[in-house]
């Protein structure tokens, strides 16, 4: 053999060791950690005992010991749990100088310590040792022949914003608990912390409300959709849709996403979006039958898009209604946030409602540049019900339509349209949550292909697709924002509106893997982003995904559509 055919033979046996070596120095960690710091060596973390160390908090012990479970029956080694101290093993401990949410790792060949202030640390601390891990450390079944060691290196970690979160839209199509709580335990792989729980809509009201129980009788159900982006309202898939959470599944819900650090913001939308329960209670629209649809009454809407059928704001009723639901949500929820909605609610009802117009006169409301006395009113009616909740220690957050100059400045705006309305909030002093429709909506598609691509709000203007890339590139601060006005946005969301989205199939391939950009826009400190490096880290996360038998795109990769294209509705674009 010459001699360089056997330096070629050294090669190709050493290669798979070289990957192995390289795998080990770029972790996948996404969001990746805001400081890394790699050492040599590696802990062999199968059967490793582990320590609890001063932990009060029992969710965090319980977080602690669901990670060992899954360790065990994957590495095939059982790991004893212990309580107190060690200088061996892995030991979680608390340190209460960390700031809140944050966590160190320090892995060394003898030792894994694992140190937060509290239990969201400790909960980031555990998602980050798991992608540390092979990807079976999310699956179910044994691996013991994976490589279960852990290079040792050194973390330190908090995140860039305080609010990271996700909307789901449970209205336009209805997801059940079951399939609510796998979406909530993708958001904790990715540290996010906030389910934004969208409730109530034209097409759908889907929480139980006690005093008003028409409102999932009739409100829950649909007697057909739409087909396609067909939207005539005689166009019909001849079936209806619907379902509701009982108060019972509400509470269990909400206490699995406080087992895995997020916190349910629920959002009743008003006085638009309103159609469903004004079908359930007539009496709250401003003519008891619908202005859209002249000569009929309200039903539940099923078609996309905004109605002029809306809340009347004139009648006493209505506040009383609203409150009436709220004390319901509030005993429900117990964040500090209540989504109030706010979006989308044309006007025209209220320019013709006599009651409407003889309340915008009482109040003494009238037009003011481009401000009109109407929009003032919803003004008043938004500060009507955050004077209601923050009696009850609650604050409210709605869509950047409720941001006039006399909205409130405890009222927290969340920006889904264009960035200046963002922009203008944050300089007027309100916390500003961003989700800017053309950069943060995952029910846009997510590449510029359309072929195998599902039907989506975006038809196939290529302009319009939100590929990982363009997603990744957003930066929330802008050169028109001063100092202060940074500190007011609080958090960053990506919102999964449910439009064309049919089945928890699809409902996933939206979300994975651009939940893991959007994570990085959360959670990472500019200067840390990196698409080549998130890029690099996506085949683990696939694996991942394939662990928890969850739906994936691989747009990011050129290969559009979801494998065997299993689309509910056939794209008539394509
Ligand atoms: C929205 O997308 N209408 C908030
Ligand atoms: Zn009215």
């Amino acid at each position: 053999m010459k001699k360089y055919h056997i330096l070629l033979v050294m090669a190709a046996l050493l290669w798979p060791c070289m990957f192995a070596f390289a795998a080990k120095k770029s972790l996948p960690i996404l969001p990746y950690p805001n400081s890394v710091e790699m050492k040599g060596g590696v802990f062999k973390i199968a059967g490793a005992p582990v320590s609890i160390s001063g932990l009060d908090d029992a969710k965090a012990v319980a977080a602690v010991k669901e990670f060992v479970a899954d360790l065990s029956a994957a590495s095939g080694k059982q790991s004893e749990v212990r309580t107190g101290d060690a200088d061996n093993g892995i030991v979680f401990s608390k340190e209460t100088s960390i700031p809140s949410e944050g966590y160190v790792i320090e892995v060394g060949k003898k030792k894994i310590s694992v140190r937060a202030s509290d239990f969201p640390g400790i909960f980031y601390a555990i998602q980050t040792l798991r992608q540390m891990l092979p990807s079976e450390i999310y699956g179910h079944l044994p691996a013991p022949s994976a490589d279960w060691t852990v290079a040792c290196c050194r973390i330190e970690d908090k995140p860039r914003f305080s609010y990271r979160g996700t909307l789901l839209d449970c209205c336009r199509h209805f997801w059940t608990v079951e399939e609510v709580k796998k979406f909530i335990d993708m958001m904790a792989v990715y540290k996010q912390n906030v389910l934004h729980w969208h409730l109530s809509e034209d097409q759908g009201w889907r929480i139980e409300i006690k005093k008003y129980p028409e409102l999932t009788e009739i409100g829950s159900w649909r007697t057909h959709t739409q087909v396609g982006l067909d939207r005539r309202p005689e166009s019909s898939d001849r079936r209806p849709h619907g379902g509701w959470y009982s108060q019972e599944e509400i509470r269990d819900i909400v206490a699995y996403a406080e087992n895995r650090a997020i916190t349910i913001i629920p959002e009743i939308d008003m006085p638009g979006h309103m159609v469903a329960a004004l079908a359930s209670y007539p009496w709250l629209g401003c003519f008891g039958k619908s202005m859209e649809f002249p000569g009929e009454p309200y039903k539940v809407r099923t078609m996309w898009g905004v109605s002029k059928d809306v809340l009347c704001l004139a009648k006493p009723t209505s506040l009383e209604f609203v409150y009436g639901v709220l004390d319901e949500i509030m005993e429900l929820f117990p964040s500090k946030y209540i989504h109030i909605g706010g979006d989308e609610c044309p006007r025209t009802a209220w320019e013709k409602c006599p009651a409407c117009q003889a309340k915008i006169a009482e109040l003494g409301l009238e037009d003011k540049g481009k401000t009109s006395k109407e929009s003032y009113y919803q003004t008043w009616f938004t500060l009507e019900i955050q004077k209601y909740l923050a009696e009850h220690g609650r604050s409210i957050i709605g869509w950047d339509e409720i941001f006039t100059d006399k909205l409130s400045k405890s009222a927290t705006v969340m920006n889904w349209r264009d960035v200046s309305y963002g922009i203008r909030a944050a300089l007027a002093g309100h916390d500003v949550i961003c989700c800017p429709s053309r950069k943060l909506y995952i029910d846009y598609r997510q590449t510029v292909q359309y072929e195998h691509e599902p039907i989506s709000i975006t038809r196939n203007r290529p302009e319009r697709a939100i590929t990982i890339e363009r997603m990744y590139a957003y930066e929330p601060f802008t050169e028109e924002m001063n100092d202060e006005a940074k500190a007011h946005v609080i958090g960053v969301q990506q919102n999964l509106w449910t439009e064309y989205i049919a089945t928890p199939d699809h409902l996933e391939y939206m979300f994975a893997p651009r939940c893991a950009a959007a994570a990085e826009i959360q959670w990472c400190e500019p200067g840390r982003k990196d698409i080549a490096r998130l890029k690099a880290a996506l085949p683990y996360h696939e694996k991942l995904y394939e662990q928890k038998g969850f739906v994936y795109s691989q747009a990011w990769r050129g290969i559009s559509g979801m494998p065997g294209n299993r689309w509910p509705i056939e794209n008539p674009e394509n």
